[in-house]
Formats: C-alpha cells, sequence, structure tokens
C-alpha cells in the first residue's frame, strides 16, 4: 500500500482510504452493521490505514460502527471525522430538513452547516466519545458556511490541536479563497472534495463546460495542502458492478439520481469496457483501476473508497498497489474526455 503525508501534520496515510457515509445507513438504504464492522477489519489488513467518517453520516450512527471496529486496533488508524453539520443549530446555513434523525416538536429536524467555535468544541466532545477514543487525527470543517468568520473557526481548530485533541486540521467542500482564510490562522493539512474521472471540477478549466473555474488541485499541491477525493467511484457507478437491471430502494439516494439512470448505467458500462486492457495489463479489477487513476492525479493525494462489505473493502485495497504509467493514463484520459460530453455527470 501506498502512503503519502497529509499536508504538513508529519501524518503518513495510505492512498486509498476507507469511507464510511454507508456504514451510516440513513440515505444508503440501511446497512449491516456487522458487514460494516467486517469491511474496517478487512480495509486495516489490507494496508488501508486512513478512515473517514462524519457525525451526519446515519447521525452519529457511523461513527458508533467505527468506535466499535477500531476499539482493539486504534494505533493502525488515521482517523478523520468532521464537524460542522448540525440539527437544529442556533445559526448558520440551513441545507434541508429530515425526519430520520429522530422526531421532534414539529417532526422535521433541521440539517445546518454551522461552524461556531462553540458548537465545534461541542461536536468534538460528542465524536471523541461515539469512536471511543481521546484524540482524531485529523478533523475538517464537513461545509463552508458564511455566518462564522473563518478565522473563528480555524481559531478553534488551531486550539483543539494544541490541546492534542485532534493531529491535523482540514476542510472539505470548501475553495482556494477559502482555503486561504483558514492557512491565514495557521496550517491547513487537507482538502476533501468530489472528485472522479467523471466529475472533474478541481481541475479547473472547462472540462465540465464551467468556465473560470480555479484549479483547486494545483492550489493544493502548490501549498503542501492534501486533497482527499470523495465519490471517486461516483456512489459504485464506476466499478463497472452496478449493472443495468440493478434497482435501488427509494431510501437509497441513488434511486433518484439521473447518473444512475439506466441509460447513463449503459454508457458508464461502455466507457469502463474500453478500459479493460489497462485493467487486464495490471490484473486489477475496474474498481482498482478507477481508483488507481484518481489518485495518479497531480495534487489529488488520496482517494476515500466507501465500502459496505469486507469484499469491497479488499477490492479497493488492491487500488494501493497499482502504479499507472503515462501511457494508461494517456489512453483513459482521452476515452473520458471523447465520451464525457454524453454522460449524466
Ligand atoms: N466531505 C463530503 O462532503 C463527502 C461527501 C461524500 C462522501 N464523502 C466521503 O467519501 C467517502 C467515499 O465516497 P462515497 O461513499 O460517497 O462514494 P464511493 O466511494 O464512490 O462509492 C461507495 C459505494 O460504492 C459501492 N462500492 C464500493 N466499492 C465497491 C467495489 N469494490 N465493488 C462494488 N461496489 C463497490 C458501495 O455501494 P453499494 O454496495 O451499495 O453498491 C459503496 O458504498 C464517503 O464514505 C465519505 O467518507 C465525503
Amino acid at each position: 500500500m501506498q502512503t503519502r503525508p497529509l499536508g504538513q501534520s508529519g501524518i503518513e496515510a495510505s492512498v486509498v482510504a476507507i469511507g464510511t457515509w454507508v456504514m451510516g445507513g440513513w440515505m444508503w438504504g440501511g446497512a449491516d452493521e456487522q458487514d460494516s464492522i467486517n469491511a474496517v477489519h478487512a480495509a486495516i489488513d489490507e494496508g488501508i490505514s486512513l478512515l473517514d467518517t462524519a457525525p451526519i453520516y446515519g447521525f452519529g450512527h457511523s461513527e458508533i460502527v467505527v468506535g466499535k471496529a477500531i476499539k482493539d486496533r486504534r494505533d493502525k488508524v488515521v482517523l478523520a471525522t468532521k464537524c460542522g453539520m448540525v440539527i437544529n443549530a442556533p445559526g448558520g446555513r440551513s441545507v434541508g430538513r429530515s425526519t430520520a434523525a429522530g422526531p421532534s416538536e414539529n417532526g422535521h429536524l433541521e440539517i445546518k452547516i454551522y461552524n461556531h467555535p462553540e458548537s465545534i468544541r461541542d461536536e468534538v466532545e460528542l465524536s471523541l466519545k461515539r469512536l471511543q477514543t481521546d484524540y482524531i487525527d485529523l478533523y475538517q470543517t464537513h461545509w463552508q458556511e458564511e455566518d462564522t468568520p473563518i478565522e473563528e473557526t480555524m481559531g478553534e481548530l488551531v486550539r483543539l490541536k494544541e490541546e492534542g485533541k485532534i493531529r491535523a486540521i482540514g476542510v472539505c467542500n470548501a475553495t482556494p479563497g477559502i482555503m486561504d482564510r483558514y492557512r491565514s490562522v495557521g496550517p491547513l493539512d487537507t482538502d476533501q472534495e468530489q472528485y472522479s474521472m467523471i466529475h472533474r471540477k478541481m481541475e479547473g478549466g472547462s472540462f465540465q463546460g464551467e468556465d473560470g473555474l480555479p484549479d483547486q488541485m494545483e492550489y493544493c499541491a502548490e501549498n503542501n495542502v492534501a486533497m482527499l477525493a470523495y465519490s471517486p467511484l461516483v456512489l459504485g457507478l464506476l466499478t463497472g458492478k452496478v449493472g443495468p437491471d440493478r434497482e435501488f430502494p427509494e431510501s437509497d439516494l441513488r434511486s433518484k439520481q439521473k447518473r444512475f439512470s439506466r441509460a447513463n448505467r449503459q454508457k458508464i458500462a461502455d466507457l469502463l469496457g474500453q478500459f479493460q486492457p489497462v485493467a487486464d495489463k495490471h490484473g486489477c479489477t475496474m474498481a482498482q483501476l478507477v481508483i488507481a487513476w484518481t489518485v495518479s492525479q497531480r495534487g489529488m493525494t488520496h482517494a476515500l473508497v466507501g465500502a459496505r462489505t469486507p469484499e469491497q473493502a479488499r477490492d479497493n485495497a488492491g487500488a494501493g498497489r497499482i502504479v499507472l504509467d503515462d501511457e494508461d493514463l494517456g489512453l483513459m484520459n482521452g476515452l473520458v474526455r471523447s465520451d464525457a460530453t454524453a454522460l449524466e455527470m
């Protein structure tokens, strides 16, 4: 398993990480707790050290399951979690209402993005408890909001680091301008963003028809900020295993996404089929090839890959041994670019 540093933190972490959003169950049609624990154990056994979770994943459930899974192997894990998605917060930006977190007076709990220092201090204690640990290796703001000055948020994160509760600081869903503000207060080690071979806004330019976007991957590379790609398999779509007949329950977010339409699944299958010679050359599965492609892009240092079962975790971990050469990358990039306009992103 290849490893790379998390920014300036001094922490080395596996290039393939296990993501645990699915283990929360919510938005993923449920999840089996024992499968989740077995998946984490399989990932660790295969050399994955970086594990990413968040309080909002299943409203604490993902962190609780992760806590159980790593209790007797905490030293083998670079544990990343997040703050800033808070139920019924007194400020911040609302992102929707849900009944899934439990009943409230009006029947719906409001989910808000809220990065206020006092709230972060409360959240870190709750995460430590659920995760059954006394330190978090990487603590990230999950989304960004305008109510709280970024400098105050970062000030609190720096204090938590000085107190030893967290070891490194990261952001998710940010921009270079936002990261500049975090970095004006203290070292920012990571940036977590949606990135896959068919979601490439982070590269800037006009790949997806939006001109004028900054090249965020270059920004991170130049400023020694590790970049963690989330959803690199596009929620399983790029594994080559989501056939046209697979049905998703209504409680699985994929049931409502255009990119999971049957027509798009067929187009993706056609694209992946053209990668087969490269997969054969490396003796790897399609999921492994796609993950290896992801961490071969300049600036993209780690791939966070969700796994529901030990089989998936083992498969994904195998990507950490594959090194693609310029010929492989050139061929794959050419195919993606020629097909991109036809795909639902
Ligand atoms: N910061 C943020 O805002 C943010 C947002 C999203 C995600 N994330 C993080 O990034 C992680 C990864 O992203 P993601 O979970 O959204 O998407 P992903 O990694 O692209 O896809 C994960 C899903 O694909 C399927 N899968 C994974 N490996 C497979 C394999 N080898 N063979 C067949 N199917 C496989 C599984 O779903 P099925 O078995 O159900 O098909 C799994 O739950 C998350 O877990 C989370 O930690 C962060």
